[in-house]
């Protein structure tokens, strides 16, 4: 199974982010797109609302993921569906109706994902009740709220742990996603444990050629 990667635009040119995707989207490039969205109050950083979303979604082809760091997303959620998203993805903690917000996402036929923080357990994600509505769980390598924070180890472990029992309980389409810290070091190593989706900011943004830092992202992982 190809590991796939998802660009974080959180480390990208903030006044020319659609030249930004462009440069990831040809061949051999982004697999899909990972878009954060701060709001000051969940997470201590603010970032973009639907309305860039819109106007990316204009310009690009790729698969949109939002990652949705907002205390109650529900409030939100209709406007990053219709905003062009491909798949929501939330944080359990954020959301007082985990069914209902995860029920939303999937009957706008988007797909949709939890995002556990390091501190967060698997009894958090409810998953007796709830795996049949998600499609990708995205393990937090760094508490969330900003790019370039270093890769908390326990992750890795965290990764397999998840993964062995997502298997065991008739939860294998669930698939494992890596925010944070991620790059060329830290890639095989989740890749091994069990991670299917790789989020990288700084490893891809952060360098002088995003495109071929991208290429390098991928050949440290095949
Ligand atoms: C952190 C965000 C990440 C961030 C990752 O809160 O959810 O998606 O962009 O950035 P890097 O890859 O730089 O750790
Ligand atoms: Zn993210």
């Amino acid at each position: 199974m190809q590991t796939l990667i998802a660009p974080s635009i959180l480390s990208a040119d903030f006044a020319n982010l659609a030249h930004s995707v462009k440069l990831l989207e040809k061949e051999n490039g982004a697999d899909l797109l990972h878009i954060d969205i701060m709001d000051g109050h969940y997470v201590p950083n603010l970032t973009i609302g639907p309305n860039v979303i819109a106007s990316l979604r204009k310009c690009s082809e790729l698969f949109f993921e939002t990652h949705l760091m907002i205390s109650n997303p529900d409030y939100l959620l209709n406007e990053f569906i219709k905003a062009g998203s491909d798949r929501i993805v939330v944080h359990p903690e954020t959301c007082p109706h985990l069914h209902r917000t995860l029920t939303k996402i999937k009957e706008a036929d988007l797909e949709a994902g939890l995002a556990i923080n390091p501190a967060t357990s698997w009894e958090t994600c409810q998953f007796e009740y709830l795996g049949s509505l998600i499609d990708t769980i995205t393990i937090m390598s760094v508490n969330p709220g900003f790019p370039a924070q270093k890769f908390i180890e326990f992750s890795i472990l965290k990764i397999k742990d998840f993964r062995q029992k997502l298997d065991s309980k008739g939860l294998s389409h669930i698939k494992i996603e890596v925010d944070g810290g991620i790059n060329k070091k830290t890639a095989p190593l989740v890749v091994k444990a069990g991670a299917e989706i790789l989020v990288a900011g700084n490893a891809i943004y952060g360098e002088a050629d995003p495109f071929q830092a991208l290429l390098d992202l991928r050949q440290s992982v095949n």
